[in-house]
């Protein structure tokens, strides 16, 4: 979709359909919405005074202009109450109205600029919201399907059209960011949802491999033969039950070559887990394609970042492997041995994610990445604590805690902090190693979080369990059902924050 600013009239726009707002409550609309509802005598007001209209949030209704306009239909997009308004709303009605908008057939599509008028929210962040809205909402995955009758054609233009000629530079700024924001959610959307047979540890490399060099980073892979000369015994350990060997990816970006410190970004790249010898039970086991969410959203913030060329030293680190049962596969009670020399019993081979973190863990405190922030589907536990609406994080820092928070509430990704509590260790005591794998059922989340928290010793660490929010079940705003690119655009925002601070 090609996204164009211009400065005019949204009633004489002649895009086949056009696009504005209403809060709930108003009964005589102002501003553009006011200005269309005079061009169709009244059109949207009678259809308020009808009920029809309501301005709820999430609701589109399509008023048929009948000629009285250029453009053949309106959508009015509901704001919701007036208090409470944000970007947020403005980037949920783009995703929302524009899958309405292409339901119609409409290749062109003109909107106003949702939020910047009456609201008086900045035009430029708008400007990002609609894009991000409109360029994620209308994601598809589609690699594998031949088409159908139900298929619509992709909207081909998206006019944001203001009226106010002197906001033109700070809107094409907006639209600017907001198109690798979004491009990078899809980028880890399109990893995420690709079926592991499509995407094994390999290929997930390739992929990384394609996005760091559009994006200038520097792109490094280990093979299985390198991850066992560095001593990453968890890793491999996981990995070895599948016919698929694992990688350890390695993308490094400098924006502050005379600094001499780097952040990490840590992803769990775990291209398919069936739960390995500790197998999961059929039903919803298709889902566990996605659980390299973490490590995808590591590559695309690589790359966004690659295109932003913020003011600091980012390296990103996947860990990837196929957790899968066979003759060769991990058994519970096996011991393994990490990078850093500790030891594991494996009580549970699906507790896996934490295995392969650990590694990279190891290799970050050695290259002395700091802060560390991992991002994994780490737990089932944190997916029921949360559900969707949130995504659980820990933080050994509150200056880090607060960064992380901030990062997702300026990008409507709700970010909410869990405790590291320390007597919880207590419950990852093994009898024959270091340490074992899995604690206690009840504060899963919070013992796979002391379980890394053992790897990490005195480094600055965040840690983000994205299981309840790495895939949507329906489309709903800027989601879209499947992968959400859930904590992409955090991770850039955070990123982009931390410049500066080191
Ligand atoms: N990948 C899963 C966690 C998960 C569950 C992600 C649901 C997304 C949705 C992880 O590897 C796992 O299997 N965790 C186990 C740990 C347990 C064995 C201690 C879990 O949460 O059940
Ligand atoms: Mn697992
Ligand atoms: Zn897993």
């Amino acid at each position: 979709m090609q996204i164009n600013v211009e400065s005019g009239d949204i009633t004489q726009s002649a895009a086949k359909a056009i696009i504005v707002n209403l809060f709930q409550g108003v009964t005589g609309p102002a501003g553009a919405t006011g200005a269309v509802d005079r061009a169709l005598d009244g059109g949207i007001s009678n259809l308020i005074a009808e009920g029809e209209i309501k301005g709820k949030k999430g609701e589109v209704a399509v008023v048929h202009s009948l000629g009285k306009m250029p453009s053949p239909r309106v959508l009015v997009a509901g704001l919701g109450k007036q208090e409470g308004f944000s970007v947020d709303v403005v980037r949920d009605l783009m995703g929302t109205a524009l899958r309405r908008a292409r339901g119609t057939g409409a290749k062109t599509v003109a909107t106003i600029v949702h939020g910047a008028g009456i609201a008086g929210l900045d035009a430029e962040a708008c400007a990002q919201a609609i894009t991000e809205g409109a360029l994620m909402g209308t994601y598809r995955f589609r690699r594998y399907k031949n088409g159908g009758e139900d298929e619509t054609a992709d909207i081909e233009t998206l006019t944001i059209v203001e009226q106010d000629g002197s906001k033109l530079d700070a809107l094409r700024r907006g639209v600017e960011r907001g198109t690798i924001m979004a491009q990078a959610a899809n980028h880890t959307r399109d990893m995420a949802n690709e079926p592991a047979n499509e995407l094994p540890p390999s290929a997930l490399a390739e992929r990384a491999r394609i996005l760091c060099g559009d994006a200038g980073v520097d792109f490094e892979v280990l093979n299985d033969s390198q991850i066992r000369e560095l001593g990453m015994g968890a890793l491999l350990g996981v990995g070895i039950g599948s016919a698929q060997p694992p990688r350890f990816i390695i993308m490094r970006y400098r924006g502050a070559p005379d600094s001499e410190k780097t952040l990490g970004l840590l992803g769990k790249g775990i291209t398919f887990d069936s739960g390995g010898i500790s197998i999961k039970p059929a039903a919803g086991m298709e889902a566990m394609k996605g659980d390299m969410s973490g490590g995808a959203a590591v590559i695309a913030t690589m790359w966004a970042i690659g295109k932003l060329k913020p003011a600091i030293n980012v390296t990103g680190l996947v860990p990837t492997a196929e957790n899968m049962p066979s003759g060769s596969a991990t058994r519970p009670g096996d011991v393994v041995r990490a990078m850093n020399g500790k030891t594991i019993e494996v009580i549970n081979t699906d507790a896996e994610g934490r295995l392969i973190l650990a590694d990279a863990i190891c290799y970050a405190r050695q290259e002395k990445l700091s802060p560390i922030v991992d991002v994994a589907t780490l737990t089932g536990a944190m997916q029921i604590a949360l559900g969707p609406g949130a995504t659980g994080f820990f933080a050994t820092d509150d200056g880090l805690a607060e960064a992380i928070t901030s990062a997702g509430a300026k990008s409507g990704e709700r970010m909410w902090r869990f405790p590291l509590i320390e007597e919880y260790a207590e419950g990852l005591k093994s009898n024959v190693a270091d340490i074992k794998n899995t604690g206690p059922r009840n504060g899963g989340a919070i013992n796979a979080g002391k379980f890394l928290h053992f790897f990490v010793e005195d480094s600055t660490w965040a840690h983000i369990d994205m299981a309840g929010t790495d895939d949507s079940e329906k489309d709903k705003g800027v989601w879209v059902k499947g992968s959400t690119g859930i904590p992409t655009r955090t991770l850039i925002n955070f990123v982009l924050g931390w410049a500066g601070r080191g």
